[in-house]
């Protein structure tokens, strides 16, 4: 928080939007003590652009540039403007779906958070929830955690479980795990929010613990 202001939440994402609503929604009924200030994504039909209008939240596309899985000089340059005109003082990643590099990471160093489908360390990358189904674990779950220069391999806030079912398809799965990524990245950025969270090295301890 700081000073007498709002604590400001810049949400990136490239696809559906249904974490930014969990967030969105947790915001508005006081759950999470700040404001969502601007969604930006590097899709120009990106559902989670609808979601913020709706909600009379700024939301922008950004086109992300040359690159397939990250943002080139030009991009990052724009995202970084919005979201530091928007005053924002903690960059949420809700599905979206390019790896940030370099002056992004400086510029918002431990002021990043991002939400995984699976219990990191395990299947960092993409669909998860298939890498999961292909080991044949029986619990999985989902991961919040702060983003560095890693893929997927920030210091961790949260972990939720989910079970895998033996009728478990890909679809039913990622579904499961997107429950409880409902629950958990609100409460995640809840206590980012409250600051009851700091990164210490490779770990997050939590204000109790400190
Ligand atoms: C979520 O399941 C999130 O964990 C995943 O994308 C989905 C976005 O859903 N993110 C990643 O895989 C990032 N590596 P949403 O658009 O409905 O929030």
């Amino acid at each position: 928080m700081t000073g007498q202001q709002p604590f400001r939440i810049g949400v990136l994402g490239s696809g559906k939007g249904s974490n930014f609503v969990a967030i969105a929604d947790a915001c508005a009924a006081g759950k999470i003590p700040a404001a969502v200030a601007i969604v930006l994504s590097d899709v120009d039909s990106a559902c989670i652009l609808e979601h913020a209008r709706a909600r009379q939240i700024e939301a922008r596309y950004i086109p992300p540039g040359r690159f397939r899985t990250k943002l080139d000089e030009d991009a990052e340059r724009a995202f970084l403007e919005a979201l530091r005109s928007a005053q924002v003082d903690l960059v949420v990643l809700a599905g979206f779906m390019r790896v940030l590099k370099g002056e992004f990471l400086r510029a918002f160093e431990n002021h990043i958070v991002n939400i995984h489908p699976s219990l990191l360390p395990s299947f960092p990358g993409l669909e998860s929830w298939k890498q999961a189904l292909d080991h044949g674990v029986k619990v999985t779950g989902c991961t919040v955690h702060f983003v560095d220069a890693g893929i997927d391999a920030g210091p961790i806030v949260g972990q939720q479980t989910v079970p895998v079912l033996d009728a478990d398809t890909p679809e039913t799965l990622h579904a499961r795990i997107q429950v409880a990524e409902h629950e958990l990245y609100p409460r995640c950025v809840a206590a980012v929010a409250r600051g009851e969270v700091a990164v210490s090295g490779r770990r997050v301890v939590w204000k109790a613990e400190r």
